[in-house]
């Protein structure tokens, strides 16, 4: 491994082509160390107001979005405990290891939770949803657009009618492809579409963002225990009446937000950022089967924001990623079980494709060197 140590000077200088955190770009990085007012002052209810009615926008929905103050995973473990109750069953569709994550918050919070998936590298169809919701009455269904693993997308526009026809209440997990596909949740009728800021919207960690449903907040209202810091409820009510949220929020970071939104729907716009994550991952794709490499999903279901690569080759993986970031580049084994059975290369946030290119070359000029 290159001996690569904290900067306290200067900062990293890694290009990064990870599914997250990604690289935040330097107008962000200014965004955010400007001062700001506190979180019970009228500037920042505006701002508060800026990024959520910002946040309505991208998701193509009339449903309040709240903020939160953690990582993706507190509103996946606020879904289990707000919207589920003790003695109904939730259904957790699992293609991967963050599929595997919320099944396990499911249980982790005593709630009756039932796993359904496939083998990894294969997405949820309607025909796999439909199955799996005859076995039994579901309350609530879980489920990821993106499995950041495996690198597969479910067709999330045909699966969430089935589960909708159903009666249950519909949460997906977004964290890896919102603002980088588009996802209608108004259109999908989704609950709660949730994903923390350190993917595609190209901002560092510590907030994540979803909308939620009227349905889901009345039926949070039912829902006993359901916590303190996660409680939908309170944050739900203090963002309507105020744009603000109960604790104290990271303010310097939903600056970043409300800046980082203005910038996808008023400068890029949203067609022009869904198509360019769009070919990011078409151009990824392209390269792995040039270089005789072989995709780990199925075909049809792949990721345009992050390409899970089968190790084919049976490449030395570790020592790959170390050349590459003695090039300045830095790209991730497999997760969790596919660790060294497959590498991932992020494609998401503001990733161009000249970017792209030059580091796939010297990365293509690696695989050559060790094959
Ligand atoms: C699909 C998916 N869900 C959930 C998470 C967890 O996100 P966080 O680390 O923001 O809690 C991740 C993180 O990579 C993810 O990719």
């Amino acid at each position: 491994m290159p001996d690569i140590h904290f900067d306290k000077e200067k900062g990293s200088h890694l290009k990064l082509f990870t599914p997250g955190p990604v690289h935040v770009p330097e107008r962000l990085l200014k965004e955010m160390a400007k001062p700001n007012d506190t979180h019970r002052s009228k500037p920042y209810s505006e701002m508060h107001q800026m990024a959520a009615e910002g946040l309505q926008k991208l998701l193509y929905t009339k449903n309040e979005c709240l903020i939160f103050t953690s990582s993706a995973t507190g509103i996946m473990e606020a879904c289990v405990r707000n919207l589920l109750k003790d003695d109904e069953k939730g259904l957790f569709f699992s293609i991967g290891a963050f599929g595997d994550r919320w099944y396990d918050i499911g249980v982790s919070n005593g709630k009756i939770s039932i796993k359904e998936g496939v083998e990894w590298g294969k997405a949820i169809t309607s025909d796999v949803a439909q199955d799996a919701l005859n076995k039994d009455n579901y309350s609530v269904v879980f489920i990821q657009a993106n499995e950041t693993s495996t690198g597969v997308y479910n067709p999330i526009e045909e699966v969430a009618p089935v589960i909708k026809d159903s009666g249950a209440l519909l949460c997906v997990d977004a964290t890896s492809s919102m603002a980088g596909v588009k996802i209608e949740v108004d259109k999908l009728a989704i609950d709660v579409c949730l994903a923390s800021v350190q993917k595609c919207f190209a901002l560092p960690p510590g907030l994540a963002v979803c909308s939620i449903s009227e349905a889901a907040i009345e039926k949070a209202k039912q829902v006993k225990n359901r916590g303190l810091y996660f409680n939908f409820i309170d944050l739900h009510k203090r963002h309507v009446a105020k744009y603000q949220t109960p604790t104290t929020p990271p303010i310097p970071q939903i600056r970043g937000l409300t800046a980082q939104l203005d910038y996808i729907l008023n400068k890029e716009g949203l067609e022009k950022r869904f198509e360019r994550h769009e070919q990011l991952g078409t151009h990824t794709r392209k390269w792995v089967e040039d270089i005789n490499l072989e995709m780990f999903p199925e075909k049809g279901y792949e990721s345009n924001t992050v390409s899970t690569i089968s190790n084919s080759l049976d490449l030395d993986i570790s020592k790959m990623v170390s050349l590459l970031l003695e090039k300045g580049y830095r790209i991730v084994n497999g997760y969790g079980q596919l660790v060294n059975k497959t590498f991932r290369i992020g494609h998401m946030g503001e990733i161009q494709i000249k970017d792209l290119e030059k580091m796939l070359k010297v990365l293509a000029d690696i695989i050559f060197e060790i094959k």
